[in-house]
């Protein structure tokens, strides 16, 4: 018994290249690469003694059940690897990123309910990756981000039943993309893939068959022919409403922001603020229906119809307000930085060369004037008037604008 070991065991030592695991054939083919066949062998794991200069590693028709953290530590170099037609139900975290070099990977035909994807962003060589016929029912978004060589897509027969927009943006060089026989929910969710679809080179294989499977009323037709009339990305226009102190001269001024959205589904409003202070997010109304504001912020007052009302408008709010729209088809902001700008001199004294500050009617002007909804840039100066006194007086603290707003000027710069 002790000869032929010693025998393998020096075969190992001298040439380590060319090791091969006993239920596998090794051979090197004409371009020097080292190929490692163990297809066909009804293997449970993946076999010990591989030579680390092995690049292609077939394992397909095995019964592997699961790819442990370090089970391809042997074969850094890989760029093949057939695992199609096996029982994998699990892939560690962490098992493929060792193989930076990979460029084709076959997980078809398997069980896995989930995917270590993250994974995927050290595989930046990545070719073909074929995971078709598995139990996949989400790709979270961003996950094929950059794959820079990826050519070739194949996650037909899965459950997939929707796909984050942007999924398949970032690969600049995908030509073929499988995606049939999943059951895909149709909802406004997966309109661009339609849109996407219809404007894109790349080939969708048996797009004819990649159907919807809910809601009922499209189930049976093709993603690619969703109906368009029910998904429409947001639009969204910000206006200016100007309310002046109404009473005393200790009610500052409201700036009221008001920011009206369409589309299909209706979108939701969402507000970003960002002030000297940092950044005020606002998701959905801060102020009931009644008029009461909710528990707490009360700063700025977001209406549910889309109005967003800061009272005593002051120094520490000037800043970039943005709207956001949002629906399940797309996202639309408009944004307006604000400003003030104290004047000594009153209103009708400012100078010719800004022809809304110097009208007298310059409220009025300012109510409802809609802002450019091209978006960011635009730029709001609220120019009003301080009397020296108060000027001296006060500190910047308690810099109060409702002191005499004489004049409201919208000036469209930039
Ligand atoms: C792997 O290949 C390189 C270059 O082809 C060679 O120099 C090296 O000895 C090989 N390593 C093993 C362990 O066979
Ligand atoms: C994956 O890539 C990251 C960043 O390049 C690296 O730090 C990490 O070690 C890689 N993971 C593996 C398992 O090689
Ligand atoms: C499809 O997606 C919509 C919108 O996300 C959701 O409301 C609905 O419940 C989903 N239908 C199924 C069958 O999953
Ligand atoms: C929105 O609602 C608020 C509070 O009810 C109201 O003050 C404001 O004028 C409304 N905005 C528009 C544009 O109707």
């Amino acid at each position: 018994m002790e000869a032929p070991l010693a025998v393998l065991a020096l075969v190992t030592l001298l040439s380590p290249g060319l090791a091969c695991p006993s239920p596998c054939s090794c051979s090197t083919k004409k371009n020097g690469r080292l190929l490692a066949e163990c297809a066909y062998r009804e293997l449970r794991d993946v076999p010990r003694g591989l030579s680390p200069n092995v690049t292609i590693l077939t394992l397909s028709a095995n019964r592997l059940g699961r790819l442990g953290r370090s089970s391809l530590a042997e074969v850094p170099e890989l760029q093949s690897l057939w695992l199609g037609y096996n029982h994998i139900s699990a892939v560690e975290p962490g098992a493929l990123a060792a193989l930076p070099q990979l460029k084709n990977l076959d997980l078809s035909h398997n069980r896995l309910a989930e995917f270590p994807w993250q994974d995927l962003r050290n595989l930046s060589a990545l070719q073909i990756l074929k995971l078709s016929n598995n139990r996949l029912s989400s790709l979270p978004a961003g996950a094929l981000a950059g794959l820079r060589e990826l050519r070739s897509l194949w996650l037909n027969d899965n459950e997939l039943t929707t796909l984050a927009r942007g999924t398949f943006e970032a690969l600049p060089a995908l030509a073929q993309l499988q995606l049939f026989h999943n059951p895909f929910n149709c909802s406004c969710k997966l309109f661009w893939l339609k849109e996407w679809a219809h404007s894109t080179s790349v080939v969708i294989s048996r797009a004819g068959s990649t159907l919807c499977a809910a809601p009922a009323r499209l189930r049976g037709r093709a993603v690619t022919d969703m109906p368009g009339s029910l998904c429409v990305a947001p639009s969204a226009q910000l206006t200016y409403l100007s309310s002046p102190a109404k009473a005393g001269p200790k009610d500052g001024l409201t700036l009221s922001l008001h920011c009206s959205v369409a589309g299909s589904p209706p979108p939701e409003i969402r507000w970003q603020i960002r002030t000297a202070g940092g950044r005020v997010d606002i998701h959905g109304p801060t102020v009931a229906r009644d008029g009461g504001a909710k528990a707490g912020r009360r700063r700025f007052l977001a209406f549910k119809n889309g109005t967003m009302a800061i009272p005593d408008f002051g120094k520490d709010d000037e800043g970039t307000y943005t709207c956001v729209a949002v629906n399940d088809v797309g996202t639309r902001d408009v944004s307006v930085s604000v400003a003030l700008a104290g004047s000594d001199v009153p209103a009708e004294e400012l100078p010719r060369d800004d022809p809304q500050a110097g009208q007298p009617g310059g409220h009025s002007c300012a109510k409802g004037d809609e802002l450019d909804p091209s978006g960011m840039g635009e730029k709001l100066l609220i120019v009003y008037h301080v009397p020296r006194e108060v000027r001296s007086a006060a500190g910047a603290r308690e810099f109060r604008l409702g002191v005499l707003p004489l004049a409201l000027g919208l000036l469209l710069l930039w």
